[in-house]
């Protein structure tokens, strides 16, 4: 099997690394320390709390590490803030490097403190999330939130590489694994209509899934060539804006029911059943094809419909907010067909008010 993958973007290349991962990691710990490189390391409380040696084992000192809260709050100004603070009393200079020990919230926080700190330094990522690995981790899109909208503030911020320890999985909480799925299940409804059937032919997967270290690297497989092709998602149509099959939905949602309500996976499996309808209300592809996407959401314990309704008005706001949007019209991704994604330019707002209304909303 693949031991690493290189996002291919010329001088700013990287690689990902797949086997002895930790062992990598170890040894560019060691690399930046023989070049007398400072460090240092936003830790997601969760993932430290759950492998408290995994840092040091690496190399890092206790001192180098900032640890912060498990939550999509943490994506905040004040985090940011806390972060770029850590980095100043810690003396980082623009030799320095920083690390991100955790799922998405740590790791889109940890590379903008890095994009922005003494106008960037070095950034490398040490997913511990299922959907990190598979997707935030790779691609450079960093970020934090505002009240009005998921992301609103970020760069693209290319990490120096990306280490992906499988065995971390072992302890996720499996609300958060389930989470992750979606983005694993995107990845076959936008380019990979193999990986799909494949998910439709196992009723769940869980860390001990022998299938699951190919599976990661088939996503971040996907990913690299995709942000390799279109890397700050500039394409008139099409590339990297593909990535985000269901995100338009599902950013409106964590927006609208408050950062933290649903996991951000949770709100992307909400997002991929409403482009599945939105694909169907355009024509694109056939009603039964929606059963196929519930279905396989649902075998992996991911929520169809909102949890509790939340007002039409406030997602149709947070929709108009969302970055795909082109000239004040909305845009979406769609399907052409499972494993075929395409964006929809001009999209019309009653359509997108009646598709909420299946998820539950009011
Ligand atoms: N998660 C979507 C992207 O990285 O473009």
């Amino acid at each position: 099997m693949t031991e690493s993958l290189t996002v291919k973007l010329d001088s700013r290349s990287y690689p990902i690394h797949f086997s002895s991962a930790l062992a990598k990691l170890a040894s560019k710990v060691n690399e930046l320390r023989e070049d007398n490189k400072s460090i240092c390391v936003i830790a997601d409380a969760g993932s430290h709390e759950a492998h408290p040696n995994f840092l040091i084992q690496a190399g890092f000192l206790k001192s180098e590490i900032l640890v912060l809260p498990s939550g999509e709050k943490t994506k905040s100004i004040g985090c940011l803030n806390q972060s770029l603070r850590f980095l100043a009393e810690h003396n980082l200079n623009r030799d320095s490097a920083l690390f991100a020990f955790g799922g998405g919230v740590v790791g889109d926080l940890a590379g903008f403190t890095a994009a922005s700190y003494l106008r960037g330094i070095d950034f490398y990522q040490i997913p511990t999330t299922l959907l990190s690995m598979v997707d935030s981790s790779v691609g450079g899109k960093t970020g934090i939130n505002l009240p009005e909208g998921k992301n609103l503030v970020g760069a693209f911020w290319q990490p120096r590489a990306v280490f992906i320890v499988a065995d971390l999985l072992q302890t996720l909480p499996m609300r958060e694994f389930s989470a992750g799925m979606a983005e694993v299940i995107k990845y076959g409804m936008l380019a990979d209509k193999s990986l799909f059937r494949e998910l439709e032919s196992i009723d769940y997967i869980n860390a001990q899934a022998p299938s699951l270290p190919s599976i990661i690297r088939r996503c971040c497989s996907i990913k690299a060539q995709v942000v390799a092709n279109d890397e700050k998602e500039t394409a008139i149509s099409g590339g990297r804006t593909l990535l985000n099959l269901g995100h338009s939905f599902a950013h409106a949602i964590e927006n609208v029911a408050g950062y933290g309500e649903y996991l951000h996976g949770e709100a992307v499996a909400i997002g991929l059943i409403l482009a599945t309808e939105l694909s169907v209300k355009l024509g694109q592809i056939q009603e039964s094809e929606i059963s196929r996407v519930r279905a396989i959401l649902e075998s992996n314990l991911l929520p169809t419909t909102l949890k509790d309704p939340l007002p039409i008005s406030d997602l149709m706001q947070a929709l108009q907010r969302d970055k795909k949007n082109r000239s004040g019209k909305l845009r979406f991704v769609s399907m052409q067909a499972i494993g075929n994604a395409i964006t929809s330019e001009n999209v019309d707002s009653q359509m997108a008010e009646t598709i909420w209304t299946r998820a539950g909303a009011k």
